[in-house]
């Protein structure tokens, strides 16, 4: 394990903090590997609150405590959204590669770096937008998004479900929610990966790529009315300007395609990898949402979300966090903690799971229920069509993409036996 040395790696920073030497880093290869064992490590080494190290060795604090995550994600008061309160910030210049994710960039506008009343005004607006969507139209739209992807591999006898499937429904079906159409998905979807830092190159080039498209979504919306929520977003009275618009349009694609994407890789991984799921689901005693729930525990998409600043110095399970210091939330890692998962039940089946965080910040509810839509529909399409899907490599072979957000699978190659087609005239689809 490669620790901190006694300096920061870039020389604008000011030196680490005491709390700091030698804390672990979220860039190390290990984290990729197997985040569970080193959340496991962080606790036993640290407790429910850990120094850790981002990109260019920035310190923040990491928490792993399942009623320390609570108390944090409730009190706004002490642990707040804006990111400009960070002590830290004026150091770091606009390359940082992780402003993106942690609140540099243009979505600085948006709504998830507002507190308070601007807070409720904008994210009631946005959750009303979501709880207007009538949920059996979007689970039709997304059963046949999944059959038309499905379409485009079924023939070969075997695929990467990554890119063809679970990176592309979630921006199909989010697209038709928030008014992206298809022209734009591409460009979209490759954005995302960079500026998660997925894939290679500069984070801050894929946040560049991804406002292009939500600038003129923005200039859309603004000018024609429409059911989807960009419309709704720009003539809802909120009085947004067009940068604030396009900030919230990217967020309300974003948080959803990134988290729903690997629901659908991990909850499929699971489903492949687990004897146990397996079987239970060819037996017909448990279903896809029962997997796709436990992944939400066990396996979740959402390791670490950045975060909250503390308002004031102030002592957290016995920790003392200073004014401004950046607090990480370790939503995966609150799901080891002994209070969620007593000791010896590998099969905990709590529902009181972190993965969309909690109180006023967290995920909207009517959100929660679109991705889990996206999610089952999507899966439960894909093992309808593909009944014999199975891995195409070793389990073991798998690997994790380099992120410290998000736990994704690099790729996820399977084989299943091509579906009979037949030339129904009445169906617009091979199978309908
Ligand atoms: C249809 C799909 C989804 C949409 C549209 C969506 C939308 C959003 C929005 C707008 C926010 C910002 C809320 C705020 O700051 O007030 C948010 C936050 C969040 N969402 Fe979701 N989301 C979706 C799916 C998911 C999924 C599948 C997960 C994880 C399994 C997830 C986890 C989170 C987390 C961890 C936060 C941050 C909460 C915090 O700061 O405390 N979301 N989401």
């Amino acid at each position: 394990m490669t620790e901190a040395n006694t300096e920061t790696a870039h020389p604008r920073l000011p030196p680490l903090p005491e709390t700091h030497r030698n804390a672990l880093s979220l860039l190390d290869e290990r984290y990729q590997r197997d985040s569970p064992g080193l959340f496991a490590e962080m606790r036993r080494r640290h407790g429910p609150v850990v120094p850790v190290l981002m990109a260019w060795d920035v310190p923040a604090w990491l928490v792993v405590g399942y009623s320390e995550l609570l108390q944090v994600t409730s009190d706004s008061d002490l642990f707040a959204r804006s990111y400009t309160r960070w002590n830290l910030g004026e150091y770091l210049p606009p390359e940082w590669p992780m402003w993106p994710l942690v609140g540099g960039g243009f979505a600085t506008k948006s709504m998830l770096y507002t507190e308070g009343e601007e807070h409720r005004r904008r994210s009631a607006v946005l959750s009303d937008g979501f709880a207007r969507i009538d949920q059996w139209e979007f689970e039709e739209f997304c059963r046949r998004s999944s059959q038309r992807l499905i379409e485009e591999f079924a023939q070969e006898g075997e695929a990467e479900l990554i890119l063809a499937y679970a990176q592309r429904l979630p921006v199909m079906a989010l697209g038709w929610a928030v008014g992206a159409p298809e022209e734009y998905h591409d460009d979209l979807v490759t954005g995302f990966l960079q500026l998660m830092g997925a894939v290679g190159g500069d984070p801050n080039e894929g946040m560049r790529k991804v406002q292009a498209v939500t600038d003129e979504l923005a200039d859309r919306a603004m000018r024609e009315p429409g059911p989807h929520i960009a419309a709704h977003l720009a003539h809802s009275g909120l009085g947004l300007t067009r940068e604030q618009l396009s900030a919230d349009i990217f967020v309300s694609i974003i948080a959803g395609h990134q988290t729903s994407a690997n629901w659908i890789g991990n909850t499929i991984r699971l489903m492949l990898t687990d004897q146990t799921h397996t079987n239970a689901l060819t037996r017909g005693r448990r279903s896809v949402t029962d997997a796709a729930r436990d992944v939400l525990k066990d396996d979740s998409p959402t390791q670490i979300f950045a975060g909250r600043w503390a308002v004031r110095t102030t002592q957290l399970a016995g920790t003392t966090i200073q004014s401004g210091d950046l607090v990480l939330l370790g939503l995966a890692a609150t799901h080891q903690d002994p209070l969620f998962r007593p000791p010896g039940q590998e099969r905990h089946h709590s529902r009181a799971y972190l993965s969309f965080s909690h109180g006023p910040h967290g995920c909207p509810h009517a959100a929660r229920t679109l991705s889990e839509i996206i999610t089952v529909t999507g899966i439960e399409t894909l093992l309808t069509h593909l009944p014999d899907l199975h891995l195409a490599i070793p389990a073991d072979q798998l690997r994790w993409q380099p992120q410290v957000l998000i736990r994704a699978l690099e790729s996820l190659p399977v084989r299943f036996t091509p579906p009979v087609t037949s030339a129904d005239p009445l169906g617009d689809s091979l199978w309908l």
